[in-house]
Formats: C-alpha cells, sequence, structure tokens
C-alpha cells in the first residue's frame, strides 16, 4: 500500500484535472437535446478506462445510451469483482439558482468540505464517484498490485431509470459473470463518520392528469360553478395524507417489511443531530409520519410526495382564468417487499376512485424500481467495512439509505450476485439539486479506500 500512497499523491493533480474534463461534458441523460453528450461521455470514460490498463473496453450501444464495459481478468482462479456506475447525470435545472454553471466546474470551500469541494452536476452523483473507481484501478495496474480480477459496467441510464442495463444484463450474463458487485453511487453520514449503505429505497413515479371543462373557461364567468382541475387536483393530493402523516392508499402498507425494535434501536443509534438537520435546511420542524424518528422516516418506511405540478397560467402578472387542466408528478419510495407494479396499480385505483365526477382523471406510469437490502455477513460487507477502517481511521456503521437504485435488484435477480454499496459523498452534497459538488477529501478517500477492499475482500475469499 505503501507504493500505491506515493503514486496516488504523485498523480493527485491528474486525477483530478481528469476528473473535471468529465464534469465539462453534460451528460444529461434525460433531455435528448444531449444525446451527443451522452454519447461522448460514454467515448471518454472507455478511453480512460483503457488508458488505465483495462481490457475488452467496449461502449455498447443500447436501444437509449450506450453502457462502458471494460475488464482486467489477471487469473481466472481469482476471485472478480464487477464495477457499477453511472456517468449519466441529472439536469442541472434550476439553472438560475447554480453560483458557476453546472458544466463549468470550479473548486470552493465550504464548511462540510473545509479541504475544498468541486461544483459540477454529477460531481459526487456519479461521475466524481465512479471515476475514482478508475484511478484505483490505475494505480493498482500500475504498481502491480491488483489482487483479483476487475470487470467495470459504467451506465448513462441511471438517472432515467436503467430501462436497458437489465436486458443488458440478461445477453451478457457470462460476460457479466462475477462474485461481487462494488457500487459508489450513495453517501456517508459524515468525512469523520463513515458509513456502509446497506439498504434502498425502491420507488414508483406515476404522472396524473385531470381534466375539468374542455377548455379554459373565464374565472369570473363560470367561477365557483364549474370544477377547477387544479383545486381538485390538490384535494385529492392533500387527502392522501392523513393527520399522522400516513398514506391512505388503502392496502399500501400490506406488505411493508416490519423493523423489529431491537433493530430499530440499533438504527437510531447513528450519530444524527436534528438541530443540525434543521439549520442546514433552513426549516424551523420537522415532518413525517408519526411514531417514527427522522432517521427511519427516510429508511425504512415508505413516502408519497409530488415531484413537480402544474396548470393554468404561470406566466407575468395575474390572468383570470379557470384551467381545463391539472398535471402533476407523484413518486412514491418503497421498502422492503413492496412491490412497485403493485403500488402502481393501488395508486391508480384510489386516485380514481377519489375522482369528483366533476372531473376525469388519467394516470400514467413512469419508471420504477425494487427496494434492496444487502446484507452485513459476507466477505464484500467485511472487506468494506476494514478498507473504511483501515483509511478513515475509524470503524464504519451500517446504515440504510432513502434513495433507490433500482438496478441493484435486479443484478441479484438476474446475476445472482450481492452488491456491496461503498459510497463516499454527503447528503449535503447536493445531488440533483443546484450547487452539487463532491469534496476533494471524499474523492482522494475513495481512491485510497478502493484498493484496500480488492485487498481485504482477495485475502476474505480465499
Ligand atoms: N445515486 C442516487 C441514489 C442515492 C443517492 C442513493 C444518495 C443513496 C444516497 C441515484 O443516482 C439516484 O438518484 N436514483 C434515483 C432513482 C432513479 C430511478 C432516477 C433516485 O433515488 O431518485
Ligand atoms: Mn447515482
Ligand atoms: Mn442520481
Amino acid at each position: 500500500m505503501q507504493a500505491l500512497t506515493t503514486y496516488h499523491t504523485q498523480n493527485k493533480e491528474r486525477y483530478l484535472n481528469e476528473l473535471l474534463e468529465l464534469l465539462r461534458i453534460p451528460s444529461v441523460s434525460a433531455d435528448p437535446a444531449f444525446k451527443e453528450d451522452v454519447k461522448k461521455t460514454g467515448e471518454w470514460v472507455a478511453a480512460s478506462l483503457k488508458k488505465a490498463g483495462a481490457e475488452n473496453v467496449e461502449v455498447c450501444e443500447t436501444a437509449g445510451h450506450p453502457i462502458v464495459y471494460a475488464d482486467k481478468i489477471i487469473d481466472p482462479k481469482l476471485p472478480t469483482v464487477l464495477v457499477y456506475g453511472h456517468y449519466d447525470v441529472q439536469p442541472p435545472d434550476p439553472i438560475d439558482l447554480w453560483d458557476s454553471p453546472a458544466f463549468e466546474p470550479v473548486i470552493k470551500k465550504t464548511t462540510n468540505h473545509p479541504e475544498g469541494a468541486i461544483y459540477a452536476r454529477g460531481a459526487c452523483d456519479d461521475k466524481g464517484q465512479a471515476f475514482m473507481h478508475i484511478k484505483a484501478f490505475e494505480a493498482m495496474l500500475a504498481n502491480d498490485s491488483l489482487p483479483c480480477n476487475v470487470k467495470f459496467m459504467i451506465e448513462g441510464e441511471e438517472e432515467v431509470g436503467s430501462m436497458n442495463l437489465g436486458p443488458f444484463c440478461e445477453e451478457n450474463k457470462e460476460r457479466l459473470a462475477c462474485d461481487v458487485i462494488l457500487v459508489s453511487d450513495t453517501s456517508i453520514i459524515s468525512n469523520d463518520c463513515p458509513s456502509i449503505t446497506v439498504g434502498l429505497r425502491g420507488l414508483s413515479y406515476i404522472e396524473v392528469e385531470v381534466t375539468g371543462a374542455n377548455r379554459d373557461l373565464h374565472s369570473g364567468v363560470y367561477g365557483g360553478a364549474v370544477a377547477n382541475p387544479i383545486n381538485v387536483l390538490c384535494d385529492m393530493i392533500a387527502s392522501m395524507h392523513d393527520e399522522n402523516k400516513h398514506i391512505t392508499i388503502p392496502e399500501f402498507y400490506d406488505d411493508v417489511e416490519v423493523v423489529s425494535t431491537a433493530e430499530r434501536t440499533e438504527m437510531n443509534k447513528a450519530p444524527f443531530s436534528l438541530d443540525n438537520y434543521k439549520s442546514d435546511l433552513a426549516i424551523n420542524d420537522i415532518h413525517g409520519e408519526k411514531g417514527y424518528t427522522t432517521l427511519e422516516r427516510t429508511s425504512i418506511r415508505p413516502t408519497l410526495d409530488v415531484n413537480g405540478i402544474w396548470g393554468g397560467y404561470i406566466g407575468e402578472g395575474a390572468k383570470t382564468v379557470l384551467p381545463s387542466k391539472a398535471y402533476a408528478k407523484i413518486s412514491m419510495r418503497l421498502v422492503p417487499n413492496q412491490d412497485p407494479d403493485k403500488i402502481v396499480d393501488l395508486f391508480t385505483k384510489y386516485f380514481e376512485s377519489i375522482a369528483p365526477d366533476s372531473v376525469q382523471v388519467a394516470v400514467h406510469p413512469h419508471h420504477g424500481g425494487e427496494p434492496a437490502v444487502t446484507p452485513t455477513d459476507t466477505p464484500e460487507y467485511k472487506a468494506a467495512h476494514k478498507a473504511m477502517e483501515a483509511t478513515f481511521g475509524k470503524a464504519p456503521i451500517p446504515v440504510r439509505s432513502g434513495g433507490s437504485i433500482p438496478i441493484i435488484a435486479l443484478f441479484e435477480k438476474v446475476l445472482g450476485v450481492k452488491t456491496v454499496l461503498m459510497g463516499f459523498g454527503l447528503d449535503s452534497d447536493a445531488i440533483h439539486s443546484p450547487n452539487e459538488h463532491y469534496g476533494l477529501f471524499n474523492f482522494y478517500k475513495g481512491i485510497e479506500t478502493i484498493p484496500y477492499f480488492y485487498q481485504y475482500y482477495s485475502e476474505l475469499k480465499k
């Protein structure tokens, strides 16, 4: 490891400059206008893997954005780690709220990152974290210290639901065969309290359309006598939570896995300051399901949230109008045992049943994904634990995260392989928000930790 430390120190600047180059390509997977840039990013990732010493590098075309594959098989008898990550990013909107342009990375110091952080869309989610793996791999190869086989699968559609990754895995079972999947696309509690993610929530995502009259109407001439679809939609959405912030959709909680009191007690031992949480978000009070703590509400409990709502007049000044249509995008985060398709059905049935006769409703499901839990009694968890302990000087604690990476459940189903979620971001890194950033400390700590993972994993698998 001494040789690696020296190598990292000598190449630190270059690692960073390369990441900045990657961050300058706007790989927004959701917007067709960026299709060429997404492709360019995939090619950049492939070239970077090749330069690092990977073999069989391929930019695999799909019906959507390409998947980058590469590997380095040093000995078929040794264990194989498959690194998964994504090079696509969320749209930068709302762009006005960025302090510097989303695709022109700059380094600035913050309270959480006194050593500085890289500000750019994708800095943390997930270009910065995926790139750590390429650099760690490069360093291990350059120093002849790769202890096992490595495969890379870096996709370009994670932020839009990984539609083509499932079929790709089905078609490439042989090529993707491995002992474990290693992913850095999650967070740690803080830079002095490392953690390993052991659970992800699932997701059901739905768009609804509420129609009133056959055309927009004068809100004075008709207002009060004809249903306003925006008012109706607001009522319907409001009625989907009761006074205890319980979701009112019948059978919604039927399959929710009940977490034991012992496990809940353990979970709540994780360091968490409600005061810091509130002051970080500039809120006077928190909100959520009665009977659960903030840590529980964001990990072991399902949610229903409106992500966007629109209709009527939103231009300059005031226009008096009774709109014909109202829309909303609604997501439900799911926990183990809940089935995304079943939840979509329950939502649809309920939404249709509570619509008054004065309007018509249409429900359009989007992508979804299954929740995942990863065990802690495996060689990969133990290896990640030891690796983080070695580099942070502190044992990491297992934490269930509120976010979703739908493909993790699929990996287990299709490839029959478990995943270890060894991420290095912070929840405060503003992923998906304006001013997303990734700490330099976290970037370098990740690069330093990954080789330890390979080392310990290979030893534990012997
Ligand atoms: N990396 C995130 C998921 C994440 C973030 C997990 C932080 C744990 C902690 C991932 O890129 C993501 O944003 N996933 C989406 C789901 C996807 C289907 C769009 C999400 O969670 O909203
Ligand atoms: Mn991600
Ligand atoms: Mn994301």
